[in-house]
């Protein structure tokens, strides 16, 4: 993972005017705030790398389906992790995720895998080895990395650090019509339930719940545009440079 993702991160670099700092940007919020589309709008705006943390999760989710452990076995879960090798590499559309060399970029974004990954991320082993893989392609800066623990945990040292929320409502109408895109057709009801039981999740687990790290700009997305959303962290993020 990490060789392919330097290097992105190094093309990254060479977009970037030179003159500036190149910050450490953090995104965390529930699913369905718009974050990875900001994060990408973002990060292309400023000549910096994408880093989708929800990826790596769901990585580790296909492969525990895969394997055929239960996904609320911490012991099974953590015995899987030595011999599962996760891959990003960088494309300018999209990052290209495989699992064992296996492309599962399409595959992680089931509804399915969505709430395995929110279980298998409550297990402190699983975040344990996710750590250093985001620590390696985050600290030397150009980047914005989205996620739940961002700026609490990954990179409580970003310049820039933001949490973005919507009502549940709103994201789930967002998500459905996400699903939609990629033809996955669903019901909005199921989707918002799903949101709902994931949050619940991802925000009472022991480690790393989500919650904004005290230094974070709290932004509300529910009444704004993805524009509006990208001009106002672009504004924040240029105070910073
Ligand atoms: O952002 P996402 O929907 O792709 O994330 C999938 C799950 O992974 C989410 O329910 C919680 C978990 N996750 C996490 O615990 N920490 C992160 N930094 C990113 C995702």
């Amino acid at each position: 993972m990490t060789r392919s993702a330097m290097q992105a991160r190094s093309e990254g670099a060479s977009v970037a005017p030179t003159t500036q700092r190149r910050l450490i940007v953090t995104l965390d919020g529930p699913a369905g705030a718009g974050k990875s589309t900001v994060a990408k709008l973002l990060a292309a705006r400023l000549g910096y790398l994408y880093l989708d943390t929800g990826a790596l999760y769901r990585a580790v989710a296909w492969k525990v389906r895969e394997a055929g452990v239960n996904p609320s076995d911490a012991a099974a879960v953590a015995g899987v992790l030595p011999t599962t090798k996760v891959a990003l590499e960088y494309r300018p559309d999209r990052p290209l995720v495989s699992v064992d060399g296996r492309d599962v970029t399409e595959e992680i974004r089931q509804p399915e895998i969505s709430r395995l990954a929110s279980l298998v991320a409550a297990i402190p082993a699983v975040r344990e080895w996710l750590l250093p893989v985001q620590r390696q392609i985050g600290s030397a800066g150009g980047i914005v990395a989205d996620g739940r623990d961002l700026g609490t945990r990954i990179f409580p040292q970003a310049q820039a650090k933001f949490f973005l929320d919507a009502d549940v409502a709103t994201r789930a109408a967002r998500r459905h019509h996400d699903l939609a895109e990629v033809g996955q057709a669903s019901r909005l009801e199921e989707t918002r339930q799903e949101i709902e039981i994931r949050d619940r999740q991802d925000r009472t687990r022991e480690l790393a719940p989500l919650v904004p790290a005290p230094d974070a700009v709290l932004v509300d997305s529910s009444a704004l545009t993805v524009q509006q959303v990208v001009d106002r962290l672009s504004d924040v993020i240029a105070t910073k440079l």
